[in-house]
């Protein structure tokens, strides 16, 4: 039967979940593991590791799908969805007790709802991740890993004086989102030098990829030219960031998650291409894909707290880890269409959220 903690105020029933949990070496426990990122490193441990056993905790938000599970997963004993939510201490508490591994994945994470609305983002993307990084203290000696997944949005934009952004980058977030995630950055961080948890922050460029939710850039701009929309566009298009497919960010945790832990314990690790790419030349590369005219686009006051750029150093992680991304941009926007117009299902259902009302700084508008 299946096992379904949900915590006392959650109104939805779980709709999936199987806790036959089987023999396994390790457990990884992946909060957010229902979103983008987290359904994809899911599916990844799961395939590769055919001896470790999966728990996704997620509270299944407007960003969050059991259908980002395959059919395998799904079906499997070595796989278990808990729906709960991170913000619940004494269920995370729970929750964690049977974890080897934590990739905490679980947070708000879209810019732009974070303009118009940031409360919630301070609630999940701090306290929750309060709650999991004081449960992974709690049940101490077992935790082997707590990896946090911050952004790079946590720099803000790239100073003038630099080419890239290092690890050393200042923090200066320029959107409520990103001044969350440098919270939960830093809260993560103070947890490993007062308490010793075994922590590793990594921060993550701009992914994209299969299953990314179609208020994100590159969706958005694929489902746009899929229904012969034109691309909407902030500014001018010149906010330039460094654009990385979600299969090597998922290659790259992997990575973390199985490194000597003297060697990934207490560091912060970017994962980027170290190419950075405006927002106006993804647009016409998704057009180009679709065969439109690259002038196919609609332009809309621009966002304020705009990142100009994004783009960086991964000297450290190539290093340290002997990682690096091996899909380039053209090859990943194709894959990425392809599997767009290949999931229409997944998308049609999302189309009532993909015009949000915004704050730009020409006021509100549809976005
Ligand atoms: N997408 C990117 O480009 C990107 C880049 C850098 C870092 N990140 C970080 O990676 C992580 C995953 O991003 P994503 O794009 O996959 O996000 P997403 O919005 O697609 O998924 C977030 C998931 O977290 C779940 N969630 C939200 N609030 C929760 C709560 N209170 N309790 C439990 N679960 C909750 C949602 O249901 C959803 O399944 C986030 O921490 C994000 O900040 C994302």
């Amino acid at each position: 039967m299946s096992r379904v903690i949900s915590p006392p105020d959650a109104s939805p029933a779980t709709p999936h979940s199987n806790g036959k949990a089987g023999a396994a070496r390790k457990t990884v426990l992946i909060t957010g593991g229902a979103g983008f990122i987290g359904s994809n490193f899911a599916r990844h441990i799961f395939e590769k590791y055919p001896d470790y056993r999966i728990v996704v905790y997620d509270a299944l938000t407007y960003a969050g799908n059991v259908e980002n599970f395959s059919p395998a997963m799904r079906e499997s004993d070595r796989f278990e969805f808990i729906y709960g939510n991170i913000c619940n201490a004494a269920q995370v508490t729970e929750v964690v007790g049977s974890a080897d591994i934590v990739v905490h994945f679980a947070a708000e994470t879209h810019v732009t709802r974070s303009i118009f609305d940031g409360r919630t983002f301070f609630e999940t993307d701090v306290l929750g991740t309060a709650n999991l990084a004081g449960a992974a203290v709690h049940h101490g000696s077992r935790i082997e890993r707590f990896i946090h997944i911050s952004t790079s949005e946590v720099y803000g934009t790239c100073r003038s004086d630099q080419e890239s952004m290092d690890e050393e980058h200042p923090l200066e977030p320029c959107s409520p989102y990103a001044s969350a995630k440098v919270g939960a950055d830093r809260l993560v961080y103070s947890y490993w030098r007062t308490y010793g948890l075994p922590a590793v922050v990594v921060r993550p460029f701009n992914n994209y990829g299969p299953s990314q939710h179609l208020e994100k850039c590159i969706p958005r701009f694929i489902t746009s030219a899929l229904l012969r929309e034109p691309l909407t566009v902030h500014g001018v298009g010149g906010s330039a960031r460094d654009w990385l497919h979600v299969a090597d960010t998922c290659q790259a945790i992997d990575r973390i998650v199985h490194a000597p832990a003297e060697s990934v314990v207490g560091e912060v690790f970017n994962l980027g291409t170290g190419i950075a790419t405006d927002v106006l030349s993804i647009a016409k590369r998704v057009l180009r894909h679709a065969g439109l005219p690259e002038d196919h686009v609609a332009f809309i006051g621009d966002r304020p707290g705009q990142v100009e750029l994004h783009r960086a150093c991964t000297q450290k992680v190539r290093r340290v880890l002997d990682w690096q991304p091996r899909i380039s941009l053209d090859e990943g926007i194709a894959r990425t269409f392809d599997w767009f117009r290949e999931n229409e299902s997944f998308w049609r259902r999302q189309m009532w959220m993909r015009k949000i009302k915004i704050l730009t700084t020409n006021g509100r508008e549809w976005h």
